[in-house]
């Protein structure tokens, strides 16, 4: 018997939980109960797919079974040719988002899209350290010569990513020309990779895990950096938001319309045009449109716009069976499939966006950046004509939200710090730090897992990293985590050890608000850039590289590829980055040694050339302790009072 409450820390999941139950219906939290026990070889990383001689499936214990495949492939070849594949599918869908949004702003920039540059300032510093003339350029004019200069880092057969060049610290660019790491064009990058692990070519697997670090560097600067920076030109910077998290924001009185995937093109759209029709859901009879979030496209809307967010990742499947969403509009990364069988169950329309992602069982009304007001409209639209279809006697929404804050981006914390010192805006931090006032920050990013209680690592995780004064930066379906468990707002500040409080009330206090929130949310996915962002500002001002900074990446709950190629990109960058669900290594000793052992273990570490490596641990506290202990240890390299 599988208890919700085992399921879910979030008692609005489990309540919808125990109405799917009783309905019938199926969730990714029950299918993940029914895929158990997994198989070792793919837990494990040694089944190998590659060719029609096989698949293959070798040891994963080192000693019993059969030691090659049927071309001679060892443990360590197919583990690490494995994970390339795998650091490749987590990279590919960020570098298709950043390509989108380059295309975006170009065809805004011409006149042939429908958006605006919101972000004048953004662009303007984004022109000048391309090296582009600036001043008394239009606007429009800077903003396609810089969606061309990032076109390049896709069509270039040589040089350097220019948003490599754009955002990296100069010895860290130093250090990986070293290593013969730095990508060129993105593209190129990734058929090279995919080159490399395709049956019968690359089988050298330290040569495989330095494509691995290299596709680390692809996803960071050609996939974070490029999407953020070029989504904060066409919307604008985040600044601080006050919002309310968990299912309780779906509303039973309004036309109710989830937002779920990445691209806030599409988001924004319908954002959009939910205001713009606003009196249609009145004349129904509704109070009117409520746009509701979730996964990243929540964080999106919630960073820019302050729109609430109904739950993460692993419950996406529970906000349709709430029975009062009129549309779930959905774009790319983080869709379940069996959505669309749920949302048969209801009148919800599920609607695909991209021309290029198709869900079965959808509707499709495509976006593309010149028909976007169209796609808008019509989704709005359709989402109007299915409210009064709407099963009143299936309607069940958990009452509860939470308060939280957000919008932390790199400008907004510099302007938050400015009421401190206006002149030096990241003294008084860094003082923080160097005093043990702060003793040092930790990312909590990525997603939730079904193989996991929901929420509850990455919450445990923060509040042990919080009693021992280290500040949390969040992002993706974690922050929801930490949302939804009021660690997103000042109220959080109960967790925190008094050294960090105090700093925290010091910040707010001179801001007018009570505290800053113990962890400041800073967005996407691939917002994980302001986290990168931050973290270069305070290498800079305090002269030292980002690998000797005493801070550290952890993503509890990981359950994409994605959040293991950010990991890499963190791990390229000298962060440690701990995860909470293995990666599918262990059966190398080799492959796992390079990623996760200290210092002289093995001829090749990450920890070594890098300066940061992959913990894994599924225990929460001991997980933050293991962080607490590294960052003390950077702590003590820099002379820091420890
Ligand atoms: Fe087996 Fe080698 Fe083919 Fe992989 S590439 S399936 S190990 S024969
Ligand atoms: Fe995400």
């Amino acid at each position: 018997q599988i208890l919700v409450t085992d399921l879910s820390l979030d008692t609005g999941v489990q309540e919808l939980l125990v109405k799917a139950e009783q309905e019938g219906i199926d969730t990714a939290f029950q299918r993940a109960r029914e895929q158990e026990p997994h198989c070792k070889f793919g837990l494990t990383g040694v089944c190998c797919r590659r060719c029609l001689q096989g698949p293959c499936r070798i040891t994963f214990n080192g000693n019993k079974g059969v030691k090659r495949g049927v071309c001679g492939a060892t443990a360590d070849q197919i583990v690490a040719r494995n994970l390339l594949s795998l650091i490749v599918e987590g990279a590919t869908p960020h570098v298709e988002h950043a390509r989108e949004v380059l295309h975006t702003l170009l065809e805004t920039a011409e006149g042939k899209a429908p958006y605006e540059i919101k972000g004048k300032e953004k662009l303007i510093s984004i022109g000048k350290k391309l090296g582009l003339t600036v001043d008394g350029v239009e606007l429009d004019k800077l903003a396609q010569e810089v969606a061309l200069t990032a076109l390049q880092d896709f069509q270039q057969q040589s040089g350097v990513s220019h948003w490599l060049r754009l955002r990296a610290q100069d010895q860290a660019i130093e250090a990986w020309e070293k290593l013969n790491l730095l990508p060129s064009n993105a593209h190129l990058e990734i058929a090279n990779a995919i080159n490399k692990t395709a049956m019968g070519c690359e089988s050298d697997p330290v040569s495989l895990l330095l494509a691995v670090m290299k596709m680390g560097l692809v996803e960071g600067y050609d996939g974070l950096h490029l999407s953020t920076d070029l989504q904060d030109v066409i919307f604008g910077t985040p600044r601080l938001v006050k919002t309310q998290y968990r299912m309780g924001v779906i509303k039973e009185d309004y036309v109710n319309i989830a937002v779920h995937g990445h691209i806030p093109m599409v988001s924004e759209k319908v954002l959009e045009w939910s205001r713009k029709l606003n009196n249609q859901a009145i004349a129904l009879g509704a109070k009117g449109i409520n746009i509701v979030g979730v996964c990243c496209s929540a964080n999106e809307l919630l960073m820019r716009q302050g729109v609430s967010v109904a739950t993460n990742y692993a419950s996406q499947e529970l906000a349709i069976i709430t029975g009062a969403l009129e549309a779930m509009v959905v774009d790319a990364q983080c869709i379940m499939p069996g959505l669309a069988q749920v949302a048969e169950c209801y009148h919800t329309e599920l609607i695909s966006t991209l021309p290029n992602i198709k869900v079965e069982g959808a509707s499709y009304v495509d976006w593309t950046p010149e028909e976007a007001d169209k796609m808008g409209e019509e989704i709005v639209r359709r989402a109007l004509a299915h409210y009064p279809e709407r099963d009143q006697s299936k309607v069940r929404i958990p009452a509860d939200t939470t308060e939280a804050y957000a919008g932390f981006s790199v400008e907004q914390i510099v302007e938050l710090l400015a009421a401190l010192n206006e002149a030096d805006p990241l003294l008084p931090l860094i003082e923080a730090v160097a005093k043990g006032d702060i003793l040092g920050v930790v990312a909590i990013v990525g997603c939730t897992n079904p193989k996991v209680k929901q929420d509850w690592a990455n919450t445990e995780v923060a509040k042990e990293l919080l009693r021992n004064n280290v500040l949390i930066v969040a992002s993706g379906c974690s922050a929801h985590s930490l949302g939804k468990n009021g660690l997103l707002s000042p109220d959080g500040l109960q967790y925190c050890g008094e050294k960090l409080a105090n700093v925290l009330r010091a910040i707010g206090k001179a801001n007018g608000l009570p505290a800053l929130p113990p962890a400041l949310h800073m967005g996407s996915c691939v917002d994980n850039s302001r986290i990168d962002d931050l973290l270069v500002a305070l290498g800079n001002r305090m002269g030292v590289a980002v690998r000797q900074l005493p801070v550290a990446g952890s993503s509890p709950e990981n359950h994409s590829p994605k959040a293991l190629s950010i990991g890499t990109f963190f791990i390229a960058q000298g962060v440690d980055v701990h995860i909470g669900v293995d990666a599918p290594i262990t059966g190398s000793p080799l492959v796992e040694q390079a990623l996760t052992a200290d210092k002289g273990e093995f001829p090749v570490t990450t920890d070594e050339l890098f300066g940061g490596k992959l913990i894994y641990e599924e225990d929460p506290i001991q997980a933050a302790q293991t962080m607490v202990a590294r960052i003390i240890q950077k702590r003590k390299a820099l002379g820091l009072v420890c």
